[in-house]
């Protein structure tokens, strides 16, 4: 969500997403995995602020906007060169060959390390805000080629679609439309794990499952079913180099919610819940009992 604050400043919101469903089929030769990944975006935003700077200038500041409920320290952020931010500005001005410059405030909320997609989420975010900003015109699919170059996961958030199926590494994606929005409470454990080593601890299926049919379930509302169908290769490896996450797995389990998963690589494990009432009730539940982050959130619609 892009907004033109003035001529020489604007702001873009990032969401988070959950993974509802993830499949690994194959190890590729270029040492990615052959996916298929059903992703929604959740209402939990980082905020990007650009302003002009100097040609040639890029700065980068961060802010953690963590809630009090939280009772975490944040994790520190990167600043230099290896940010997903910095690496997009960058690389705009590479493939473009603009003279520019640009301060860029990050108001960070999503955790880090968390299967949530922060960092990819806040690259996109950096290509089309500063594709505005920078005046360079280019599309949503000329953003997208790009944005696949700095992330697997960063072409969904700038499909112009708040779900979607994700195949290849991540980056061909097959947008969806859900009618209702979902609710869950999700938790991110003080421990993060990282992509790259969850990756290679996982096994790769021999008879892979599809997403289809929690597509079906998702679109005809049948929450019961979703929850059942809720699926990640990723959480077996995740779990065995974490024991937050494998934790997580057994206090989800003794919860009344319709179906329980990591995100992504993980850390980060989610309830499916009936409603917002109940996530929030659990959220607070959780919360008085678990350290790390927890959050009452629903998908973006
Ligand atoms: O694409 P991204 O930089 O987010 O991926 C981080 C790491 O996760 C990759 O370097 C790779 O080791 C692993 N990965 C993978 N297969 C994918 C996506 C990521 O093996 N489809």
């Amino acid at each position: 969500m892009l907004r033109k604050l003035h001529a020489d400043c604007c702001e873009v919101s990032t969401p988070a997403k959950l993974n509802l469903s993830l499949e690994v089929s194959a190890q590729r030769p270029d040492g990615y995995h052959e996916l298929e990944t059903l992703m929604v975006t959740i209402n939990v935003f980082d905020t990007l602020r650009f302003t002009q700077a100097p040609a040639g200038h890029l700065g980068l500041c961060n802010h953690w906007c963590v809630s009090r409920q939280h009772h975490t320290t944040p994790d520190s952020l990167p600043t230099g060169p290896d940010n997903l931010v910095l690496q997009a500005a960058s690389l705009l001005l590479r493939t473009t060959g603009v003279s520019r410059g640009v301060d860029i405030d990050l108001f960070k909320r999503i955790p880090l390390a968390a299967g949530l997609a922060g960092g990819s989420s806040d690259a996109a975010g950096t290509l089309v805000g500063l594709n505005s900003l920078w005046n360079l015109g280019l599309s949503l699919s000329d953003l997208s080629e790009l944005g696949a170059r700095l992330g697997s996961d960063v072409p969904f958030f700038l499909a112009a679609t708040t779900a979607a199926i994700c195949r290849g590494r991540g980056e061909i994606i097959e947008p969806i439309r859900l009618t209702t929005s979902l609710h869950f409470v999700v938790v991110k454990p003080a421990a993060g794990l990282s992509t790259a080593q969850v990756f290679q601890n996982c096994q790769p299926a021999q008879v892979p499952i599809s997403s289809s049919g929690l597509v079906r379930s998702l679109q005809c509302g049948d929450l019961g079913r979703v929850g059942l169908q809720l699926f990640n290769r990723l959480g077996a490896p995740a779990e065995k180099l974490c024991d937050q996450v494998s934790q997580l797995r057994d206090r989800f389990t003794r919860l009344p919610v319709l179906g329980h998963l990591m995100s992504g690589s993980g850390t980060s494990y989610f309830g499916l819940c009936h409603n917002s009432q109940q996530a929030r009730q659990l959220a607070g539940r959780l919360r008085s009992t678990h350290p790390g982050q927890v959050f009452a959130v629903q998908s973006c619609v």
